[in-house]
C-alpha cells in the first residue's frame, strides 16, 4: 500500500508573511491524516518555514523547488545538496519550467537526482509531454479499448532520470508525472488518461527493477489540480498523489485537496 502524497510547489510565489501564514494554517489542518504533505517553498523561506514546523507533526514535511548537483564552488546564484540537507527532506528536480527556462537536459537531472541521494534527500522527479497524446485505436483486435500512445519523451526523461540509481534508492525516488499542457492552464488531464500514462511509466520501472519494486514507488500526477479536480486523481489506483502548483497558495483549497486524499473531507 502506498501512501499518499501531497505536494505543494509554490514556485516563485509569498512574501515572508505569505509564507507565515500558509504554513501554518496547513500545519494546524492537516495533521490528523495519514498521508504526507510536502511544502516546497522558494529557498529564502525555507529556513523560517523550518522553524514554524520544528515540532509539526511527522507527516508534513519541506522540499526544495531545486539544487545544483555539486557540494559547494564558484556557481554563483545556487544552491547544493549540503546547504539543504537538514533543512528539508525532498527536492523537486527536473520540473518542466526548470527544463524549459533554464535548459536543464536529461543528463543535468541525473546529476542532481544522484546528488540528492548522496545527501539523504528524497528527490521528486518531473516528467511529462508538450503536447496532449491522442487515444488511438488498439491494434490488438477490435472490442479492445483505445489506448494512449504514450510519447517517447516522457520514457526517454524517466530512463535517464533512472541511470544508475541503485535499487535501494530507486524505490524511495518520487515520480512526478506532470503533462507540460496541464500546468498552470487550468486544462487538467483526466484521471483516466494520467492513471494510463502512470501505469506505463510504472512498467519502464517494473522493466529495470522488477515488477515488486515497482510497486512501492510513488507516482503523483501534476497540473491544474484544484479541490475540484482532485477527486479524479486521488481515487485512481494507479495514482499516489498530486504535484499542486497554483492552487497550493490558497490554504483552504489546498487543506481541502489534502483532506480529499486523506478521506477526510
Ligand atoms: P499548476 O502547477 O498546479 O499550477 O498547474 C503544477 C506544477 O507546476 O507543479
Amino acid at each position: 500500500m502506498r501512501r499518499p502524497l501531497i505536494i505543494g510547489n509554490w514556485k516563485m510565489n509569498t512574501t515572508l508573511a505569505d509564507a507565515t501564514v500558509l504554513t501554518t494554517s496547513i500545519k494546524n489542518n492537516v495533521s490528523d491524516l495519514d498521508i504526507d504533505v510536502v511544502l516546497c517553498p522558494p529557498f529564502v523561506w525555507l529556513y523560517p518555514m523550518a522553524e514554524i514546523l520544528e515540532k509539526a507533526p511527522k507527516n508534513i514535511h519541506l522540499g526544495a523547488q531545486n539544487m545544483w548537483f555539486a557540494e559547494k564552488g564558484a556557481m554563483t546564484g545556487e544552491v547544493s545538496p549540503s546547504m539543504l540537507k537538514g533543512l528539508v527532506k525532498y527536492v523537486i528536480l527536473g520540473h518542466s519550467e526548470r527544463r524549459s527556462h533554464f535548459q536543464e537536459k536529461d543528463d543535468l537531472i541525473n546529476d542532481k537526482i544522484h546528488a540528492a541521494f548522496e545527501n539523504n534527500l528524497t528527490p521528486i522527479v518531473c516528467v511529462g509531454e508538450h503536447e496532449k497524446m491522442t487515444s488511438e485505436k488498439s491494434k490488438k483486435g477490435p472490442g479492445r479499448p483505445p489506448h494512449l500512445e504514450v510519447k517517447a519523451d516522457i520514457y526517454r526523461q524517466l530512463k535517464s532520470a533512472l541511470e544508475g540509481i541503485s535499487r535501494e534508492n530507486a524505490e524511495k525516488l518520487i515520480v512526478a508525472y506532470e503533462p507540460v499542457w496541464a500546468i498552470g492552464t487550468g486544462n487538467a488531464a483526466t484521471g483516466a488518461y494520467a492513471a494510463e500514462v502512470i501505469g506505463k511509466l510504472r512498467g519502464v520501472i517494473a522493466k529495470k527493477y522488477g515488477q515488486e519494486l515497482s510497486e512501492r514507488v510513488r507516482i503523483l500526477y501534476g497540473g491544474s489540480v484544484d479541490s475540484d479536480n482532485i477527486k479524479e486523481f486521488i481515487y485512481q489506483p494507479e495514482i499516489d498523489g498530486v504535484l499542486v502548483g497554483g492552487v497550493s497558495l490558497k490554504a483552504k483549497e489546498f487543506i481541502k485537496i489534502c483532506r480529499e486524499a486523506g478521506g477526510k473531507e
